[in-house]
Parts: C-alpha cells; sequence; structure tokens
C-alpha cells in the first residue's frame, strides 16, 4: 500500500518549475511569431502560383508574394539577433539537437528566400534551383519545429513549453539587466 504522506506529496510537485531568460523569450517568440507569418504566407503563394501538388480549397487574393517578401524582411533582422543569442548566451541549449535543427531549418529558409526574385513565380518560372531550395526549406522548417516541440516535451513535459511562452520575469532579468547579461557573458573566462 502507499504511504499517504507520499500520496499528497509525489515528486513532480516538488520538482522546480523550469524559466527561461526573459531575452531569449522574446527573441524566441518575436522569431516564432515571423516564422509562422512567413510560413502561412509562403503557403499562400505556393497556393495561388504553383499548385503542382495541391492547392488550397480557398484560394486567397491579394499579393501574398508582396506580404510574404514583407514577413521575411521583418523576419531576417530578428532570426539574426536570436541566432547570435543561441550562439553566445544560449550556447549551451543549442546543443540540444532539436534545438539546432529549428535554427538551422529557418536560416535555409531566410538564405533562399535572400536568394529570391519577387516575379519568378508570377511570371509562372518553377524551374529555378534557388526556389526548389526554398521550397525544401519551408517543408524543414515544418518538420523540424514539430521534432523542436517533441523534444521539449521530451526534455521537461508541457511545463518546459510553457516556460517559454510565460510571460513572468524573475526579479534580476528584467530589461534592464539585459546589458548586465551580456557583459557578464563576454567577461566569462
Ligand atoms: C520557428 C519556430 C521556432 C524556432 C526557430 C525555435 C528555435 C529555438 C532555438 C534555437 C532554441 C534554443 C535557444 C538557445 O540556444 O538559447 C529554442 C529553445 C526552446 N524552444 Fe523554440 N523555436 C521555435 C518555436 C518554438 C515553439 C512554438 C515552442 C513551444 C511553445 C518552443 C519551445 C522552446 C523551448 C521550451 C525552448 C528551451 C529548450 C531548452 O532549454 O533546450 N519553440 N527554440
Ligand atoms: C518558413 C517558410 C519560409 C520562410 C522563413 C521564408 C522566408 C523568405 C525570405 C526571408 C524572403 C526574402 C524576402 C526579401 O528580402 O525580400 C523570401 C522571399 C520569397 N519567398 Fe519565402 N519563405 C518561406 C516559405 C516560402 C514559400 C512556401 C513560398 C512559395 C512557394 C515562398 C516564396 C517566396 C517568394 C516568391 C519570395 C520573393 C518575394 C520577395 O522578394 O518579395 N516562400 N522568403
Amino acid at each position: 500500500m502507499a504511504e499517504p504522506g507520499r500520496c499528497r506529496d509525489p515528486a513532480w510537485l516538488r520538482m522546480p518549475r523550469p524559466y527561461q531568460p526573459s531575452l531569449l523569450r522574446l527573441l524566441h517568440g518575436a522569431t516564432a511569431l515571423l516564422v509562422l507569418a512567413a510560413w502561412l504566407s509562403g503557403l499562400a503563394v505556393y497556393s495561388l502560383h504553383d499548385g503542382r501538388w495541391g492547392r488550397l480549397p480557398i484560394t486567397p487574393t491579394g499579393d501574398w508574394v508582396d506580404l510574404h517578401g514583407t514577413a521575411g524582411v521583418l523576419l531576417l533582422p530578428v532570426a539574426v539577433l536570436f541566432a547570435a543569442y543561441a550562439l553566445t548566451l544560449g550556447r549551451r541549449r543549442l546543443q540540444r539537437p532539436s534545438n539546432a535543427l529549428a535554427l538551422g531549418a529557418v536560416t535555409l529558409a531566410i538564405g533562399s528566400g535572400k536568394l529570391m526574385n519577387e516575379d519568378w513565380l508570377r511570371r509562372g518560372e518553377l524551374h529555378h534551383w534557388v526556389y526548389g531550395l526554398h521550397l525544401l526549406a519551408w517543408l524543414l522548417v515544418a518538420g523540424a519545429v514539430i521534432v523542436h516541440l517533441l523534444g521539449g516535451l521530451q526534455l521537461g513535459g508541457v511545463a518546459m513549453l510553457r516556460s517559454i511562452l510565460s510571460v513572468h520575469v524573475r526579479a534580476g532579468d528584467q530589461p534592464r539587466h539585459w546589458p548586465g547579461q551580456v557583459r557578464a557573458f563576454i567577461s566569462r573566462p
């Protein structure tokens, strides 16, 4: 029979809740939202101008190439800052393959997007290898984010995923502490 004390105090209740630094949460959240915008607007572009492997049941109207380009232009500087964080202050987290894969797939999507010509799809030119690479990166981003979510779940369950979405900020981790956190990283031996 289980001890009554143990039943009321299961081990998971005593486990510390995971906490993510606020600077990471800001850069990670902005990147993830803009990647979602680029992914969905890319789906609309694909459905309108390509559609070789199927189209959306309702084809949205509007200049989706332009909207997608805008999402891509906004994503680039945010992703550069996030990557800079991940490679420095967050480098221990980046050693987890599921984190590195997500960043790698997004880097490929942005890099190939920068090589795209905005008129190719409007002119029906689907044969450019850069476009093929950009399409592949789009699929890789979807797969990598699924693996990333599974990796997070495996690491710390739903509490881990919630920790990156949480808006709670601990004392000592407010925006005014960010320059100090960067300085502490730089001056580390
Ligand atoms: C395009 C979307 C995303 C990309 C590119 C991405 C990328 C990354 C990267 C590179 C890291 C490591 C950061 C570091 O080294 O400091 C990370 C951490 C993390 N991400 Fe994401 N992420 C995305 C979406 C999401 C979503 C939707 C969730 C779930 C709500 C999530 C949950 C997490 C968690 C929990 C961590 C911390 C994991 C750890 O400590 O190893 N991510 N993400
Ligand atoms: C995660 C998915 C995607 C990301 C992160 C992404 C990112 C980007 C970026 C950063 C640019 C360059 C924007 C610029 O500087 O002007 C771009 C351009 C472009 N992408 Fe994507 N893309 C994605 C998916 C797609 C998909 C699925 C399609 C269509 C099949 C697509 C079609 C295009 C086109 C036509 C351009 C040229 C638009 C322009 O330069 O204004 N993208 N993309």
